[in-house]
């Protein structure tokens, strides 16, 4: 059998929202209810680490109450015809859940915290656990194992040598707004095919083939295209 193509996957909060999580810019989406700033800055942090925790603890628990969609399972199920790899800027754990094999995210994991002391110390909590800046565990005060606005993005390097090495791109439920994510578009090699799956995108990069349906629906659609193109070759 021929070496499967590799077929790299950047998702959004797009790709959660018909599991219920709600996005942060859309017209419902979180930043409407919270100051981006003070939740979700390394100022804010410092300014105010009680609003933070409590912040995430209410995201995570909204989490645990949410199931993968089948845009999470389609993407899971393509690893049968596909080497496929998804960089997410989310911080749920629902391409965990639906059982993706390969998966890098790039701000961070709300079911995970870390020691404020050694950040190399990260520590697994699951859905309902509740902390504040008081809370330890074994030993360390922690903080959300999340990637804050001024803070760098240590997995950023990885994602891009992921994208250069792509046969096909796809982008699903981002608004493309946020940096470095947004630029690893830049990285993909000359020719090679890029979807962006997003029923309203806010910006149409040059040379991408737009699907303006939402994740499960588009999802469906690129399965078709791909599996389709699988065919065509045998
Ligand atoms: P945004 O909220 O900026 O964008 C969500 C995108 O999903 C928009 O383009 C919507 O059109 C699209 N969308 C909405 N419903 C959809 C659906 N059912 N199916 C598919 N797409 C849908 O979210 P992100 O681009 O992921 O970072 O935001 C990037 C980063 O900004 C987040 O990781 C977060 C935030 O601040 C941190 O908090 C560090």
């Amino acid at each position: 059998m021929s070496k499967k193509l590799k077929l790299v996957v950047s998702t959004g909060a797009g790709i959660s929202a018909e599991s219920g999580i709600k996005t942060f810019r859309d017209a419902d989406g979180l930043w409407e209810n919270y100051n981006v700033m003070e939740v979700a800055s390394h100022d804010g942090y410092l300014r105010n680490p009680e609003l933070i925790h409590k912040f995430y603890n209410d995201r995570r628990a909204d989490l645990g109450k949410a199931e993968p969609n089948a845009a999470h399972r389609i993407l899971k199920d393509l690893e049968k015809y596909y080497d496929v790899y998804v960089i997410t800027q989310n911080v749920d754990d629902l391409h965990e859940r639906a059982g993706s094999s390969n998966i890098t995210h790039l701000h961070g994991e709300l079911t995970k915290v870390r020691a404020v002391d050694d950040e190399s110390k990260v520590f697994k909590i699951g859905y309902d656990v509740r902390t504040t800046p008081e809370t330890v565990i074994e030993g360390h005060k922690v903080r959300p194992h999340i990637v804050f606005f001024q803070e760098a993005v240590p997995m950023i390097e990885p994602a891009t040598e992921l994208v250069a090495e792509a046969d096909i791109f796809v982008i699903i439920g981002t608004s493309l707004a946020v940096y470095p994510a947004a630029g690893l578009l830049n990285y993909v090699r000359r020719g090679v095919p890029v979807y962006y799956i997003d029923p309203a995108p806010s910006r149409v990069p040059a040379g991408v083939t737009v699907i303006r349906k939402t994740a499960t629906e588009g999802m469906a659609e690129l399965q078709r295209i791909l599996l389709a193109g699988i065919a065509d070759k045998q």
